[in-house]
């Protein structure tokens, strides 16, 4: 499947991805409705790490190049 981040681009809402799906920044940062937040799986370590970074970090964030 395709990450929300693409999807996002796809639809041309914004959201950045600087680091291209690598991990390497939290600028795909987005807040799962938490109805939808429940089903995902568990974020993995580097995903949790990266999140501790981004700002504004709510119980129901995620990034979206993580979201398949
Ligand atoms: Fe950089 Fe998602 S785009 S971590």
């Amino acid at each position: 499947g395709e990450s929300v981040l693409h999807l996002a681009h796809r639809y041309d809402i914004e959201l950045e991805g600087a680091c291209e799906s690598s991990l390497a920044c939290s600028t795909c940062h987005v807040y799962v409705n938490t109805e939808y937040f429940d089903k995902l799986p568990e974020p993995d370590e580097r995903e949790d790490d990266m999140l501790d970074m981004a700002p504004l970090l709510q119980e129901n964030s995620r990034l979206g190049c993580q979201i398949i």
